[in-house]
């Protein structure tokens, strides 16, 4: 066992020394299981590594970054600072929809490490790709460095502006058109967008949706998310069907959201008891497992004794072997979430006034599951307010956006006293 000492490089002493939190143990178990899987890209075994790097996660059995690097994977630590420096270059150049593919191992991606801001590692990144496909090839390192080399004013290019910051965005809802307010937010400060975007069924005048509106808020995301980062969009399950190539860029899953209370009335033929929740991003994003947990039910606990083990554990895991046991917490979720609508009898509860108000519950577990404290959400269609209360309660940081100005007041107002 070795001992554990304070960190000798000085440059990550945040936390405290010796043992680790269960969340930082499980975030450890995490980003150590990507590098283990060792056909991992580059980028994400960088990203596991800094994250350990950063947060000190190898503080409990190892004195420096250098010795878990050397002890535990035989990397040397200059190696690891290559991968994590890497890492970072190709999240910058992930935030860009213009980026045409992406540095496909560490070395074509190590110049563009020596550019600090985004902005440079986007233009030399393009040009390095464009003088590659005109010579009928795909870029390798040397085009890179070359690249780099070869334009002096691109190290001390200056971003077109001054960055617009946070200041006077956050923990505000803001009136007025999100495709207007989106592009203030600045790149890759954002931890979760989760929004419940107007539905295009005509159900009243703030319900307008078109492949435009989604285009613009998709590419903003993927301008202002970190890389960890979340997006949740809940939409009318067949406009949102429709316009499902939108989301390509982040991944798209299909979640559902479940309620039972729906009422009786409106629609001659089936009803409607579920809305979709587009669920993407583009690298490994926070999931913090336990925030979301659902009981176990008759059928998965059957998997106690399912054959197949390697599967059908829900257990903890220790030392990389699984244990036949169960979470105390409940099961992992699945894609179908079920938490009750703001229909009557929930609606008094939750104090609703606006016409497609989503439970709150509902909100601050996605808010708990893909964020930490002290992270900014952004609900560029905020309504009534769900997302920003769920996130100013579990103490993170909101910016919301609200055309309709009675709605951005009343929104406001509910935050206030919320
Ligand atoms: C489905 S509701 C959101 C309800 C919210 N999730 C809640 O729990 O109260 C969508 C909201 O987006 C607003 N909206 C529509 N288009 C907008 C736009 N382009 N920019 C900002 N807000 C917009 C509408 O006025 C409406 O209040």
């Amino acid at each position: 066992m070795y001992t554990t000492a304070m960190a000798t490089n000085g440059q990550h002493n945040s936390g405290a020394v010796g043992t680790l939190t269960t969340r930082e143990q499980s975030r450890l178990g995490r980003a150590e299981r990507t590098i283990a899987k060792g056909l991992k890209s580059f980028w994400e075994v960088g990203m596991a590594l800094k994250e350990i790097r950063d947060q000190r996660l190898y503080r409990q059995h190892y004195d420096t970054f250098a010795e878990y690097c050397a002890r535990r994977w035989d990397l040397s630590r200059p190696r690891a600072y290559q991968l994590c420096a890497a890492s970072e270059v190709v999240a910058d150049l992930s935030t860009d929809v213009d980026v045409r593919g992406l540095p496909e191992s560490e070395a074509q991606a190590r110049a563009l490490t020596r550019l600090k801001l985004p902005a440079q590692r986007k233009q030399a990144w393009k040009l390095a790709v464009a003088r590659a496909a005109a010579a009928g090839r795909a870029v390798t390192a040397k085009d890179t460095e070359h690249t780099v080399r070869s334009l002096p004013n691109l190290a001390s290019m200056k971003p077109s502006g001054p960055p617009p910051g946070l200041r006077g965005l956050r923990d505000k809802v803001h009136t007025g058109d999100c495709v207007e307010w989106l592009p203030k937010i600045p790149d890759r400060s954002v931890a979760a967008l989760i929004t419940d975007a107007p539905y295009g069924i005509g159900q009243g005048g703030w319900d307008e949706m078109s492949r435009e509106l989604a285009e613009v808020v998709v590419r903003e995301a993927l301008r202002i998310l970190k890389p960890t980062g979340s997006f949740f969009w809940f939409g009318n399950n067949e406009v949102t069907a429709g316009m499902w190539g939108v989301f390509q860029p982040l991944r798209p899953r299909w979640l559902t959201w479940f309620y039972r209370n729906s009422s009786n009335i409106g629609q001659p033929t089936f009803g409607w008891n579920s809305q979709v929740i587009v669920y993407g991003h583009r690298g490994q994003p926070v999931f913090n497992l336990d925030a979301a947990r659902v009981p176990y039910s008759a059928n998965t606990s059957t998997h106690r004794v399912n054959h197949d083990d390697s599967t059908s554990r829900f257990g903890i895991r220790k030392n990389g072997q699984s244990q036949k046991c169960y979470h105390a917490g409940g099961r992992k979720p699945m894609d179908v979430l079920e938490f009750p609508a703001v229909t009557a009898g929930v609606a008094e509860a939750e104090g609703r006034w606006h016409p497609a108000q989503k439970p709150l519950a509902l909100m601050r577990t996605l808010v708990a599951v893909a964020t930490n404290p002290g992270d900014l959400v952004v609900d560029p269609f905020c309504g009534g307010g769900t997302t920003c209360l769920a996130a100013r309660q579990l103490g993170r940081h909101f910016i919301g956006f609200e055309r309709d100005a009675e709605f951005a007041r009343k929104c406001r107002q509910r935050l206030a006293s919320g």
